[in-house]
């Protein structure tokens, strides 16, 4: 059995206190769910916060982004180690968005998964096309060379310790949800082409689905075979939406 996951990537949301008001609420509510590990990955600033909000509790903490690098002169980078010593565990990495506004390429998500990995965090590395992409025939071919790009070098045992998340560009933000069918087929593709490397790595990888994922589609995107959980933005900002998301797993 593939770990289920739902992950809050609250984007660039949340002062401290109220950081501190939805983990509240998050932690009152009904979030526990046994099928499933819950992450939440708060702005770099919130993430001491909550992890103080959260020790002992049955949601782990993630951060949005890392640097590759271990230390030194890198303005404005945070490094795994830093992650570490508040608490974090998971870490998304290749958001479509650090690929938009920061030029971040599949090389550079490689590295960022590699030193990750080896400080001990699980990357959620994002992959996912554009609607071009989509519409010109190329969602594979695009996905295939992100999945290739970002896992690169990797061994088997690595890739157990990863995590997937297909994001299509078009669905995140938009209120458009890619189709069960739709994403559950890309999701399929993905597996085979981690299957590639290692077939074993390929069956234990959790992909999740990201894009506009709610309370009222999760169920149908979540029950599909390969899809191992939610990469969730906007609804994850409000404690009812998350729950829901949650508890639709
Ligand atoms: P969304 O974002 O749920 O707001 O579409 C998903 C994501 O970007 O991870």
């Amino acid at each position: 059995m593939r770990q289920k996951i739902i992950a809050g990537n609250w984007k660039m949301n949340g002062t401290v206190p109220w950081t501190e008001e939805l983990i509240r609420e998050l932690l009152a509510s009904n979030s526990n769910n046994e099928r499933v590990k819950v992450v939440v990955c708060p702005p770099f600033t919130s993430l001491y916060v909550a992890a103080k909000l959260l020790e002992g509790s049955h949601i782990a903490l993630g951060a949005q982004d890392m640097s590759q690098h271990e230390s030194g002169a890198y303005t404005g980078e945070v490094a795994a180690d830093m992650l570490l010593t508040v608490g974090v565990k998971y870490v998304i990495l290749g958001h479509s968005e650090r690929r938009q506004y920061h030029a971040e390429d599949d090389k550079l998500v490689n590295a960022k998964a590699k030193a990750a990995l080896s400080a001990g965090l699980t990357p959620i590395i994002c992959v996912g096309e554009t609607i071009e992409q989509r519409e010109a025939g190329q969602t594979e071919k695009i996905v295939g060379a992100q999945v290739d790009g970002t896992l690169a070098g990797l061994s088997a045992n690595l890739i157990t310790k990863s995590v997937l998340a297909y994001e299509p560009v078009w669905a995140i933000g938009t209120g458009k949800t890619a189709t069960p069918e739709m994403a559950q087929a890309v999701h399929k593709f993905i597996r085979q082409r981690v299957a590639k490397v290692d077939s074993q790595a390929a069956e234990t990888l959790p992909i999740l689905y990201g894009g506009s994922v709610k309370p009222g589609n999760a169920h149908d995107l979540l029950t599909q075979p390969d899809i191992d959980g939610a990469l969730v933005g906007g609804a994850s900002l409000k404690a009812t939406d998350f729950v829901g998301i949650i508890n639709a797993v």
